[in-house]
């Protein structure tokens, strides 16, 4: 999945596409706690870069209500298609997918309350890149989330002798 080319090697495939959406229900009960303690309050514009099928654009929707904003991108159109039919599925009016790439949106500059990325730095790479492009779309004062995993505790008991593995 990880590749040091700065592209996504699961793209395309009707098997993402599923992986994409269970993952997105597992993580769910995470993405509201994360949201809970960051507030996101009615009327707020949110962007989910790199949202996949599902992302957490239900919970933002959800939570900015009818006067506010979600905006979903992704470039797969698989997953963008997936978005989209999600979206029309479950009402939610106040969610837009657009597919563009996440590394350089061209969106303009501070127009989001929040910037959200779950598991695209990972996968993906060129953090600061990505990082760039979310500090640039947040407004001042505003909220950068980042949900990715983080491996720098994990520990193989006894080491692994160098050159394996
Ligand atoms: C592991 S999935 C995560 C999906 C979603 N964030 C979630 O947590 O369910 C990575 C997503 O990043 C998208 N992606 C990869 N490169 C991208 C880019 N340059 N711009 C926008 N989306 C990208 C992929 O198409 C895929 O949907």
């Amino acid at each position: 999945m990880s590749t040091s080319g700065g592209e996504y090697l699961l793209a395309g495939g009707a098997a993402e596409l599923e992986r994409l959406r269970l993952q997105a229900r597992v993580w769910e009960p995470e993405a509201e706690a994360m949201l809970d303690r960051v507030g996101i309050a009615p009327g707020a514009h949110c962007i989910d870069l790199g949202c996949g099928a599902l992302g957490i654009l239900g919970p933002l929707s959800r939570r900015v209500g009818p006067s506010g904003r979600v905006v979903g991108v992704d470039v797969d159109a698989k997953q963008l298609a997936g978005a989209r039919a999600f979206v029309q599925e479950a009402g939610l009016s106040n969610v837009e997918i657009l597919e563009l790439d996440a590394y350089r949106t061209g969106l303009p500059a501070q127009a989001f309350d929040l910037v959200h990325v779950r598991f695209v730095f990972a996968p993906v790479g060129r953090d600061g890149e990505l990082l760039r492009e979310m500090l640039r779309l947040v407004r001042p004062g505003g909220i950068v989330a980042i949900q990715e995993p983080d491996a720098s505790s994990w520990t193989c008991l006894p080491p692994i002798p160098r050159g394996i593995g």
